[in-house]
């Protein structure tokens, strides 16, 4: 008699060095309490050096865990050491989500997803421009130029300081991406229907430059994917402007929903709730 899939309670982890700021344990057992679901979610800290030995024991299911998500520094070596990371994963070189599946560790990588599944609910139709800006060339700003290209934006205005970083993005996601240096912004902004900020510019209240986005269509969205404050400077501007404007906060809440699903089987639902469990958290810290 094998009662083991009435009594197992998966445990997922997040991994990171270090990884006691992460949130994802707040957003998993909001969801794993609200569902009913037995399971568990935890931080749990692994030095880089260590990181190798740690995917081994998740590989052979001596880890304890089912999978995970991955955080800074580990998301470039999460990827290579998968059996199977998917495409997504594949062009971006980096994986954010771990899960055993036929023997198998499996990757991919839910940025991405978090970013468009956000402004699908916040704003409908920002895809419907044929131009978009993406500010910032960074660890970030990947998998925000990988899904704003296949949600099929046209041209992909990635501007950034440092234009040989925008450059090396742009080689990687095709031709629709071309890279300019921020002396260029206000030129590439002339029509375009989305803005992001993927970079650090006004992250915890931190002087951001002055950005003037009347050359933006009149129906245009700006959002950033810094949370951090929920308001920041770059879509206090926008808002004051008249554009519309969506928080970066969705982003994280939505890149979680995949891995749930994989690791407790059931598809989990970000709701208004769950929103204002992260904002009184953030609030506190
Ligand atoms: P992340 O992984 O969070 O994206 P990152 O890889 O350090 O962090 O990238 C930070 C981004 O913010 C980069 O695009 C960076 O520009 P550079 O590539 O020129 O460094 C951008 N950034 C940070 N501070 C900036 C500043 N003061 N002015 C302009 N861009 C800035």
């Amino acid at each position: 008699m094998d009662d083991s899939r009435e009594t197992f309670a998966p445990t997922a982890f997040v991994t990171g060095f270090p990884v006691k700021h992460s949130r994802s344990p707040l957003i998993h057992c909001y969801w794993l309490r609200t569902l009913g679901l037995r399971g568990t979610y935890r931080p749990h800290e692994v030095k880089p050096d260590d990181f190798p030995a740690f995917i081994q024991a998740l590989k052979a299911g001596e880890s304890g865990f089912v999978g995970g998500n991955v955080t800074i520094p580990h998301k470039e070596m999460a990827f290579g050491l998968a059996d199977q990371p998917d495409e997504l994963s594949e062009e971006l070189g980096a994986s954010n989500t771990l899960w055993m599946e036929g023997g198998r560790l499996k990757a991919t990588n839910t940025d991405g997803r978090g970013f468009t599944a956000n402004l699908d609910e916040r704003h409908p139709g920002w895809d419907k421009a044929r131009s978009a800006v993406i500010l910032g060339a960074g660890g970030a700003s990947r998998a925000v130029v990988q899904a704003v290209r296949d949600r099929g934006f046209k041209e992909i205005h990635l501007v950034n300081r440092t234009i040989g970083r925008a450059r090396e993005l742009a080689d990687r996601f095709g031709a629709a991406v071309q890279a300019h240096p921020m002396g260029e912004l206000t030129d590439v902004m002339k029509d375009a229907g989305l803005f992001v900020n993927t970079t650090s510019l006004g992250m915890d209240g931190e002087e951001a430059p002055r950005i003037d986005f009347s050359p933006l269509l009149p129906n245009a969205v700006v959002t950033d994917i810094v949370y951090v404050p929920l308001k920041t400077p770059i879509l206090a501007q926008a808002e004051e402007q008249g554009f519309a404007t969506v928080d970066g906060l969705g982003m994280l809440l939505h890149q979680a929903v995949p891995g749930f699903e994989k690791w407790f089987g059931q598809r989990p639902v970000v709701t208004q709730d769950l929103r204002s469990l992260i904002v009184a958290d953030m609030e506190h810290h």
